[in-house]
């Protein structure tokens, strides 16, 4: 299929791109590098050699979407493009409800005009608030969310859903992930984040590479088995193959289709940082604080129902998560110097 890439060159988005070119698709990605760089093209076509089309177009300006869709066959859009920090998006709502709903409403426009009738969304676990039971299936009602990043996630899977109602040739996945972690194995592409992370594995990164002195634990007085929060880390390769499987099910009858891809396994904060020590003989100092506001214990998926429909599975483990994800960390301090 030829696939159209929104925000193709972040971190989920670059990762999608290598497994789609690798399992014999064409790509064409467009991004306005809001939060990524350009030099990822190079790095996809160094790893599968091929370089993706690229537009630099931000999904807010329809005229720069027209073009793309003229310009290419487009059989199906992948959309990745949005913004993502939490923190950021309690203090600046009106970016975010602007950049991820309206950028999203002018894509299916662009979309409906030309003709393209396939789209893959990324969703988040966020919308299911603190989950009211785990592991969460898909059947999980959707819960409060506790900043406008993640009512973002939940208005456009409504909106998606009641689109695809009246738009009844609709082929639309909503896709809900669980926390990806990780790199590639070349150490060529992975998370680049702004500034300090926000983020558990980023974090732990920039500690183990000396560039923050110490990890601090949100809370050690969760429900949980040590107290920490626990969470459903998958590998971000696993990930972007759980987007090559649902391509298939693009020859299915059209409608709405949803699925959770994690692992299924919850592994706590302190889980990780041992797993992350034990993996690259290597010391991660920390200190317990206070719980962060809107955290929740405890979010980890069933992931049955994409295995038994997609016949997608992850097959990385912590250990490969954390050994990966350490050594694009060192490849980025080097670059960095
Ligand atoms: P990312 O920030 O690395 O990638 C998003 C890309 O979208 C960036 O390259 C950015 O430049 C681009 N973008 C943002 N606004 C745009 C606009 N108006 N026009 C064009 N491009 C724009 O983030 P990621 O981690 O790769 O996440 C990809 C998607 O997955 C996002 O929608 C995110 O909300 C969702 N998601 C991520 C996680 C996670 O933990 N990383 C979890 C659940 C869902
Ligand atoms: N944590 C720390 N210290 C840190 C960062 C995180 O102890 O410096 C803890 C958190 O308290 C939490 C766990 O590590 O218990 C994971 O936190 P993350 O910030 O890495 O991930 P979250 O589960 O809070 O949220 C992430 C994304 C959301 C997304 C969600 C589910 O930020 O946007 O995963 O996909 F919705």
């Amino acid at each position: 299929m030829n696939i159209l890439v929104s925000g193709g060159t972040g971190y989920i988005g670059s990762h999608t791109c290598v497994e789609l070119i690798q399992a014999g698709h064409d790509v064409v990605i467009f991004d306005n590098l809001s939060n990524s760089k350009v030099d990822v093209l190079d790095k996809i076509e160094e790893i599968t050699g091929k370089k993706p089309k690229f537009y630099q177009a931000d999904m807010r300006n329809a005229q720069e979407l027209a073009p793309i869709f003229q310009e290419n066959k487009i059989d199906g859009v992948i959309h990745f493009a949005g913004l993502k920090a939490v923190g950021e998006s309690v203090a600046m709502p009106w970016e975010y409800y602007n950049n991820n709903i309206c950028g999203t409403l002018n894509l299916i426009s662009e979309m409906k005009k030309a003709g393209v009738n396939k789209l893959v969304f990324s969703s988040s676990a966020t919308v299911y608030g603190d989950p009211a039971f785990v592991p969460i299936t898909e059947e999980c009602p959707l819960g409060v969310t506790t900043n406008p990043y993640g009512e973002t996630k939940k208005m456009l899977e409504r909106i998606l859903m009641d689109f695809q109602k009246a738009n009844p040739d609709w082929h639309i996945m909503l896709l809900r992930y669980f926390n990806p972690i990780g790199a590639h194995e070349s150490g060529l592409i992975g998370e680049e984040p702004n500034g300090i992370p926000n983020n558990l594995m980023p974090y732990i990164m920039q500690v183990a590479v000396g560039k923050l002195p110490m990890l601090r634990v949100f809370g050690d007085d969760y429900d949980t088995p040590d107290g920490t929060g626990v969470r459903d880390y998958i590998h971000v390769v696993d990930l972007a193959l759980g987007h090559v499987a649902v391509m298939k099910k693009f020859e299915d009858q059209p409608g709405v289709y949803i699925y959770n891809l994690g692992t299924g396994i919850g592994y706590s904060v302190l889980d990780i940082v041992k797993a992350f020590e034990k993996a690259n003989d290597i010391k991660i100092p920390y200190q317990v604080v206070e719980r962060r506001p809107g955290d929740i214990a405890t979010c980890y998926s069933d992931p049955s129902k994409a295995e038994k429909e997609l016949g997608w599975k992850t097959k990385f483990d912590l250990e490969q998560m954390c050994v990966d994800s350490y050594r694009f960390a060192r490849k980025m301090l080097n670059t960095a110097i």
